[in-house]
Formats: C-alpha cells, sequence, structure tokens
C-alpha cells in the first residue's frame, strides 16, 4: 500500500523552528511504524534522527507521538494506523534533532526516587525470601522500560516539567511495596516535595499510554493512600 508519512523534525543547529517533512512510500500493512522510519532514514533521507535499540518493545528508546497517540514505534503496524502517519517527539522535553529529545530530566526523576532495593540489614546466608502474594502487590510496577510514554503524555508535566512524572512514582512503587526493602520514608520525602506526587490530577493519559499496560494512575493511588496511612 502506499502510505504518507509526515514527521516534524527540527535540527537546533540549523533550522529557527520545527517544519513537516512529507514522504510518500510503499509499505506492507504489517510493516511497524519503525520499519518505516528505517526505510526512509536508509533509503531517502539519512539526516533523519531517532532512536532505536531492540526494535521488539524491550529497550523502550523509540516512544514518540504517532497520529496523536504516544506509542513505540516498533510496537504500531501500518494497518492499525491506515495511509496516512503523522509522527512527532514526545512532548515536555528539549527537542536535541528530529524526534531525539533530552531526556535527562526524566531520568534525573526516575534517579531521585531512589529506584533500587534498601535494606540495612545484615545479608541473610541464603536469598532474602518473599511470599508469591508479596511479590504479586508489586509485579506490575516491576514491567516498566522507562520509555517515558507516560510521563510526556501528562498534562501536569506539559505545563509544568519539574513534575515528577508518572515513570518516577511507577518505579517509587516497586520498592515501596517490596516487602524487603526499607527505604520506603526516603522516597516518601521525594514524592512529598512540591514536584512530587500530589502533583498529579488524574488524568489517565499515561495509564493510557503505557505500551506495557501497567496500571499507572492505579499504582500512584496506591503509593498515595500508603503515604497518607503512613502520615
Ligand atoms: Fe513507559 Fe509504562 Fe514505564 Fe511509563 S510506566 S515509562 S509508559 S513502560
Ligand atoms: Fe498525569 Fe497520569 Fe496523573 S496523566 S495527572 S500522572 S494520572
Ligand atoms: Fe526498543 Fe522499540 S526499539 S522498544
Amino acid at each position: 500500500m502506499q502510505i504518507n508519512v509526515k514527521i516534524k523534525r527540527f535540527d537546533p543547529d540549523a533550522d529557527k523552528r520545527p517544519y513537516w517533512a512529507d514522504y510518500t512510500l510503499e509499505a506492507r500493512p504489517s510493516d511497524r511504524v519503525l520499519d518505516v522510519m528505517n526505510h526512509i532514514k536508509w533509503e531517502v533521507d539519512g539526516s533523519l534522527a531517532y532512536r532505536r535499540s531492540c526494535a521488539h518493545g524491550i529497550c523502550g528508546s523509540d516512544a514518540m507521538l504517532i497520529n496523536g497517540v504516544n506509542r513505540l514505534a516498533c510496537k504500531v503496524l501500518v494497518q492499525d494506523l491506515g495511509e496516512k502517519i503523522v509522527i512527532e517527539p514526545i512532548r515536555g522535553l528539549e527537542i536535541k534533532k528530529d524526534l531525539i529529545v533530552d531526556m535527562e530530566p526524566f531520568f534525573d526523576s526516575y534517579r531521585a526516587v531512589l529506584p533500587y532495593f534498601i535494606n540495612d540489614d545484615p545479608p541473610p546466608p541464603g536469598e532474602r525470601l518473599q511470599t508469591p502474594e508479596d511479590r504479586a502487590i508489586f509485579d506490575e510496577s516491576t514491567k516498566c522500560i522507562l520509555c517515558a510514554a507516560c510521563t510526556t503524555s501528562c498534562p501536569v508535566f506539559w505545563t509544568n516539567g519539574g513534575y515528577i512524572g508518572p515513570a518516577a512514582i511507577v518505579n517509587a512503587h516497586r520498592f515501596i511495596f517490596d516487602s524487603r526493602d526499607q527505604g520506603k520514608l526516603e522516597r516518601f520525602k521525594v514524592l512529598n516535595q512540591a514536584s512530587g506526587l500530589w502533583r498529579c490530577r488524574t488524568a489517565y493519559n499515561c495509564t493510557e499510554a503505557c505500551p506495557r499496560d501497567i496500571p499507572i494512575t492505579q499504582a500512584i493511588e496506591e503509593v498515595r493512600r500508603e503515604m497518607l496511612w503512613r502520615a
């Protein structure tokens, strides 16, 4: 089938403002948007810039705004979009070139919630055991691939880039509800700041955008309740 692909492009070193580049090409309905972009880059215009790595929905590097919705380019098929495809960078982060944005503020928020296991007890001789029921409590939040589709679809993040964002809260949830972890109160301090969890307005965009189907808004609510209970 013939498709028309519009890509919002911007090179801060060369362009005064972003512009739309138009490409008409042949594609199979079963092609993924990433295949289409690779075709453009490799056959038509090598200057097109975007991130990708695994091409299988695992590394989280190719989140972009595709036909108005944040998705991974390697997970969406041409047949699900039709003949017109519009691609823009994810919103709320500085554009470095074309679809590549500066992910550092996103990772700063991730690092701020101490996304690692904290336990100062002497290590046991074997594993730190946990019941299947306790493990199940945070199972969903272990699935995050740090793609930023959630945070960059959040209207609170668009208007206040300082908001810690749903991805960081999901990764805090992963450890806050781990029965073996002891860092809960330190994470609460971070989430309790003006830029923290209380800024969430339950817009649900994050949950709809997540390519891993993590119930993000529910996770935020669970952390919120835990913080209130602890207070
Ligand atoms: Fe991506 Fe989902 Fe993780 Fe957000 S919670 S960064 S959308 S995988
Ligand atoms: Fe934003 Fe998700 Fe809350 S979209 S407002 S973080 S529910
Ligand atoms: Fe790795 Fe799409 S390229 S998730």
